[in-house]
């Protein structure tokens, strides 16, 4: 049975650099039989966490759902029947975008957290996944890693969703012109990572 691979884009802009990188990740995967399916965060409708803390106070390693109705359970349902993910931002004021961080924010329901307690447990600790991380930037590329909080923030929703990151692409010097185009090595580079995920 062919694998499945999952998106998660949090850019605004359509065409830009992240859907490019994002597109040519999954591209190479579909090369390898991998069936594939972006969700574009900004086409979604996800609020913000209200911090109700609901979904974090009984234990088990079964995620608990949102009370909160909005597109975010359909979307978890997709990120779990999947057997690989890629998650993509841009590097917003050192930081991924808000987008971004409004749905990681949502992803409590992966941890027990009950009141009283100083610090959360993750309820599934097994990495059945695969992730490929993406950011990009107007900084040269090295620099997203050692002074954003990017890779961190795409670390950290790998790490709820189980799945182990087996590649990552840091994508500078972004701001060059309006609508950037990705170098032909990066699109490689990318084609690659996806071969590794299918
Ligand atoms: C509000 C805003 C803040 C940004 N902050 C940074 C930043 O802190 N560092 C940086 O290198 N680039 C920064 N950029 C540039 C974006 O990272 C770049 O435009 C983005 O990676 C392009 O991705 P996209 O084509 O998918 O939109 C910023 C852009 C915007 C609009």
């Amino acid at each position: 049975m062919s694998s499945k691979v999952v998106a998660i884009v949090g850019s605004y802009r359509k065409g830009g650099a992240i859907d490019t990188a994002v597109e040519a990740i999954l591209e190479g995967a579909r090369e390898k039989g991998a069936q594939t399916h972006t969700i574009y965060l900004r086409e979604q409708h996800v609020e913000f966490c209200t911090n109700c803390r609901q979904c974090t106070q009984s234990p088990g390693a079964e995620r608990v759902k949102c009370a909160q109705q909005d597109d975010l359970e359909s979307i978890l349902k997709e990120i779990e029947a999947a057997d690989a993910v890629v998650l993509g931002s841009p590097v917003n004021y050192y930081n991924a975008t808000a987008l971004f961080r409004r749905f990681l924010e949502r992803l409590l329901g992966f941890f027990y957290w009950p009141w009283g307690n100083n610090l959360l447990v993750q309820r599934n600790k097994r990495q059945s996944r695969k992730a490929v991380l993406v950011a990009s930037a107007g900084m040269p590329g090295f620099l997203i890693p050692l002074a954003t909080g990017a890779p961190r923030a795409l670390r950290l929703m790998a790490k709820s969703f189980g799945a182990k990151p087996v590649g990552s692409l840091w994508i500078g010097l972004v701001s060059q012109e309006p609508h950037p185009r990705l170098s032909a090595r990066t699109l490689e580079r990318a084609r690659h990572m996806g071969w590794k995920l299918a």
